[in-house]
Formats: C-alpha cells, sequence, structure tokens
C-alpha cells in the first residue's frame, strides 16, 4: 500500500508505512490501548499515578520472571541445563530492572503517601498473586496465602496449583541427586506445599561443588541462583525502606503491623544453603 503523501510534498521513501485497514500490527501484538487505559487513581492527588503505575510495572515484572523461573524449573526437570541457565540469567536482569522501579517511590514522604493512602483501603501488595507465585517457585510455600483470592476462581486455581507443584530449587536438587550428589531421600520426597527447610546435607553438597572446579557448570547453577537470591533479597529492602520513610511506624492498609512485619519478611533467605556453605569452603 502506497504512503499517504501530504500535496506537493516529495514522498519520504524512508518514512514508516501509515495506512492500515484496522488497528495497528502494533496494537493486535502489544495491546497497548488496553495497557495504557488500565490506570484508574482512587484520588484527585497528582502523585498517585506513579504510585499505581510502579504497582503496574511490577506486577508485569512479576509475571516475566514468573516466566523464566517455570522456564528454568521445567529445563531443569529434563536435564536441559543450557535452556535453565539462559532463563535464570534473563531473569537477574529483569530483577535488576524491577528493582529500578523502586527509584520513583524511593522517597515518598508520610505527607506525600497520606495524600492517597486512605482511596487505597484494605488494598495491599500482600493480596498480589503473581508476587505470590513468585514467592512459592523460591520455596516460600503458604496455604493461607491462598485465602485472600478465594472469591476469584482463576486467580486461586492458579495459585493452588503453583502451591503443590515443585519450586525451583526442588528441581535444582533433584537434578544435583541425578548427578550422583548425596541430597536426602525426605528433601527429595518432600512435600512441596510445605516451606523449604534448610537442610545440612544439601549445605554439604554445595560446599563440596564449590570447592571444586571453579567453571564447574553447577557452580555456575549456584551463582545464577546466588545472583537472583540476592537481588529478591534487594526487592525485599528497598520495599522496606520505601515503607518505613512513606509511614514509619504506622500498621499496613492490608491490616499488617507494618515496618515490623516487613522487617521480618525481608531476613528470610533465599536457597538457604548456597549461602551457609560459602562458610565451610
Ligand atoms: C511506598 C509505597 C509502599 C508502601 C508504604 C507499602 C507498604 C506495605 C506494607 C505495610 C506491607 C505489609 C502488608 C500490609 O499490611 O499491607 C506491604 C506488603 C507488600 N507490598 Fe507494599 N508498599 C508500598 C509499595 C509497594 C509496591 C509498589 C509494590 C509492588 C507490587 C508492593 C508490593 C508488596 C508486596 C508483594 C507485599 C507482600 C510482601 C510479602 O508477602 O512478604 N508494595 N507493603
Amino acid at each position: 500500500m502506497s504512503h499517504e503523501v501530504p500535496h506537493g510534498a516529495q514522498p519520504d521513501e524512508t518514512a514508516p508505512k501509515l495506512d492500515f485497514a484496522g488497528t495497528t500490527p502494533y496494537e493486535d501484538y502489544v495491546k497497548a490501548d488496553v495497557l495504557t487505559h488500565l490506570q484508574h487513581p482512587l484520588s484527585d492527588d497528582p502523585g498517585e499515578m506513579v504510585f499505581l503505575v510502579t504497582t503496574q510495572v511490577m506486577e508485569l515484572w512479576f509475571t516475566v520472571i514468573v516466566h523464566e523461573w517455570e522456564t528454568a524449573a521445567g529445563a531443569l526437570r529434563r536435564d536441559d541445563l543450557p535452556v535453565a541457565m539462559a532463563a535464570l540469567k534473563r531473569s537477574v536482569r529483569e530483577l535488576e530492572a524491577l528493582n529500578a522501579s523502586w527509584r520513583p517511590l524511593a522517597g515518598l514522604t508520610p505527607v506525600q503517601f497520606n495524600s492517597y493512602r486512605s482511596a487505597l483501603g484494605e488494598g495491599s501488595g500482600f493480596q498480589s498473586a503473581m508476587y505470590r507465585r513468585l514467592e512459592f517457585l523460591l520455596g516460600e510455600k503458604s496455604s493461607s496465602t491462598l485465602v485472600p483470592h478465594r472469591g476469584a476462581p482463576r486467580v486461586h486455581g492458579e495459585l493452588d496449583k503453583a502451591l503443590h507443584e515443585p519450586g525451583l530449587y526442588d528441581e535444582v536438587l533433584r537434578l544435583l541427586a541425578r548427578r550422583g550428589h548425596p541430597i536426602p531421600a525426605d528433601v527429595l520426597e518432600r512435600d512441596v506445599s510445605a516451606k523449604y527447610e534448610p537442610c545440612p546435607e544439601v549445605e554439604a553438597v554445595w560446599t563440596r561443588i564449590y570447592a571444586g572446579p571453579q567453571d564447574d557448570e553447577l557452580v555456575r547453577l549456584g551463582e545464577a541462583l546466588t545472583d537472583v537470591a540476592e537481588l529478591v533479597w534487594r526487592w525485599r529492602n528497598d520495599h522496606l525502606s520505601a515503607t518505613r520513610r512513606a509511614m514509619g511506624t504506622r500498621t499496613g492498609t492490608g491490616g499488617s503491623a507494618g515496618v515490623a512485619w516487613l522487617e521480618k519478611r525481608a531476613t528470610k533467605t533465599v536457597f538457604p544453603e548456597l549461602w551457609t556453605a560459602r562458610g565451610h569452603v
């Protein structure tokens, strides 16, 4: 189809195509019109827009990262380490981008936050189902976190499925066992819907792997998982700092003690034996 050219002007052969029969192929792919009309602030405060959009942006990153970790878990199950490593490495970059998106909210003052806080009602990130799936993949399983989603069958179904599937670390430990490392049977056969608890024998396996050749693919796997663990810890701590600055010791909109509750969450170690093993290498 020819480009539309204003009367008397020379056609610019390098310009993009302008005429499409229906919606643009960009719109058909990106759904930008849908995405950019999902912002409905609940107050008149001009500062609420960036709070809402940052939260939506983080939800999108959670979605991508869950996709990467599910890809990695599936690949580990098939002993396909290159595909698992590629997904984990992508997730490391994505976690960096996720964490960078704290910047617009990192310095909120209580007066700024209070300008729209009451409009949030009982809404809280604690009710984020995609964040919960991310935590489940890290072994931070908890059936009680499904309760808020009882009224949303699709979300509840997805969470229930994720609760009962092995997490990323479960698949890592099963792969280590298949490669001859002595992972105890009760770890391999654990109830995967329960929170992962650290185990001395698993720590000893990582200690042995880490003491060996540094270019070993299992050391590289351990390091990719350590990057993930560190960046998740940073997300939790950046969230804690932003919350401390925005509301001090007030209780959370989701009904928790607020900062005191988040402090406990932020001390949780992701993939614990990958950290404790370092003291024995
Ligand atoms: C500066 C603004 C923010 C404040 C003051 C804040 C405050 C809080 C508080 C107090 C909690 C504890 C639960 C509660 O009682 O509500 C919480 C949980 C949570 N928030 Fe935020 N939050 C902020 C921004 C965000 C953003 C932008 C996200 C992105 C999605 C987010 C995601 C979460 C998640 C996932 C939890 C649950 C954490 C867990 O289960 O360990 N928060 N937040």
